[in-house]
């Protein structure tokens, strides 16, 4: 079981929050906004990071000021996955970048990423920091061009993660 801990400028990611959560209940417990986190809420095996992309490619302000804080926390031995949200059409140049920010810290602090393999088809965009070797590093929502495709996305997303998960544990 794990946590899932989000970041939101405007309020979106709340309610897809609770549609990650309801696509892997047996994975995820919990749903914590960052901003009302601290470090003991990574204390956990698994957990699922993410919000949306705000500024130029940055963090949403919440997880910006708790950023630094993950320099304390220890992720070796827990495996996360990570989600962004973004606007494509409106940030093409930036697209969902700040996705990448969090996947260098946990990386760097010793965390084994799943769910980082996720095409691109679908998606029209310039530039994202957050495609590594021609996929995303996490599940990629845009609510504002293509809301109607969330569902699928969330559900193509959970079951690899959740697959990924039980093929480590085997
Ligand atoms: C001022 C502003 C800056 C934004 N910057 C980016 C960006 O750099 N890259 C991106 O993909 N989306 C960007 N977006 C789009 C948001 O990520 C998108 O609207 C998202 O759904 C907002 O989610 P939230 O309400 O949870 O913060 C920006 C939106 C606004 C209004």
């Amino acid at each position: 079981m794990g946590k899932l801990i989000y970041g939101t400028q405007t309020g979106t990611t709340d309610e897809i929050a609770e549609r990650i959560k309801k696509a892997l209940p047996e994975l995820i417990h919990e749903i914590k906004p960052i901003f009302r986190a601290g470090e003991s809420d990574f204390d956990e095996n698994f957990l699922i990071l993410g919000g949306s992309t705000w500024g130029d490619g940055e963090l949403t302000d919440d997880w910006s000021d708790f950023f630094p804080q993950l320099d304390a926390v220890d992720f070796n031995g827990k495996t996360v996955a990570l989600f962004g949200l973004g606007d494509q059409y409106g940030y093409g140049y930036n697209f969902v970048s700040a996705m990448k920010l969090l996947y260098d810290k946990v990386l760097e602090r010793g965390a084994v990423i799943v769910g980082d393999t996720v095409p691109l088809e679908g998606f029209e965009f310039d530039h994202s920091e957050s495609v590594v070797d021609d996929h995303f590093i996490g599940l990629v929502l845009d609510e504002v061009n293509q809301p109607e495709m969330t569902d699928d996305r969330i559900e193509t997303w959970a079951e690899t993660v959740r697959n990924q998960l039980l093929s480590k544990v085997s």
